[in-house]
């Protein structure tokens, strides 16, 4: 079953986009495109031959004829004009590396971007190398995961939306709640845990008060 998380992803692209998904492995994302009506030409990338035959594989399986999968680091040497490149489901280095190998190919593109740790690096280094964030969205799919939609542009964001996320500040949406609220208990169990001089208590104090600020 396609989990809610490329279900996600594939409903913040448009129906006639071309599509470059990076570091696809089994290509869920181009088959459930594909499969709903995509209209657009799409193609994918892969930086291994096994995760590259998995795509392959399951495009034959779904009668899919038209996708081609580079075997390539990141978007090196592709030639493929994209008005919308997925990455998701790799690092924040990865991810940062992929981009800054070919920045020109970014241009005029918008970017969906998921990673499943270090979001908030992955803003820092958004706002300090030239990048917006043009939406966020946050889902829950067992873990929760941050969406972000990003383009070539200016932005400046504080401490706050650097670790929470400018757009998922603005929404409070049930998930974000829900995410942090669950945050804050699990903060609370470590703090309550710990002996009473231990060093790290007045930082998870700290976070425990920032989360409850944001929520309320
Ligand atoms: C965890 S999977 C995520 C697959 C899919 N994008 C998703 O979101 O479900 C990460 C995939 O990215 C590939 N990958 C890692 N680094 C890459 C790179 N620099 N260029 C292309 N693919 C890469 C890995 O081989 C792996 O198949």
């Amino acid at each position: 079953m396609i989990s809610r998380r490329i279900k996600t992803l594939a409903s913040l692209i448009d129906r006639e986009e071309r599509v470059l998904d990076v570091g696809c492995d089994h290509a869920f994302l181009a088959v459930w495109l594909k499969k709903n009506g995509h209209s657009g030409p799409i193609a994918c990338t892969e930086l291994r031959e096994g995760p590259r035959q998995n795509a392959l594989r399951n495009l034959q399986e779904n009668g899919i004829e038209d996708v081609q999968v580079w075997l390539t680091y990141g978007v090196e040497n592709v030639d493929f004009d994209a008005d919308v490149i997925v990455m998701a489901g790799m690092g924040f280095t990865t991810v940062t590396k992929i981009i800054s190998g070919r920045p020109e190919y970014f241009e005029g593109k918008r970017m969906i971007i998921q990673i499943n740790t270090e979001v908030d690096k992955l803003r820092r280094w958004l706002m300090d190398n030239g990048f917006r964030i043009d939406d966020e969205t946050i889902i829950r799919d067992y873990k929760y995961y941050e969406i972000l939609t990003v383009s070539i542009g200016e932005m400046q964001l504080d401490e706050q939306q650097i670790r929470f996320g400018p757009c998922l500040l603005q929404q409070k949406s049930d998930v974000f709640v829900e995410c942090y609220t669950k945050r804050i208990a699990k903060l609370e169990t470590i703090r309550d845990s710990l002996p009473e001089n231990h060093p790290d208590l007045s930082r998870i104090q700290e976070q425990i008060n920032e989360i409850k600020k944001v929520l309320n």
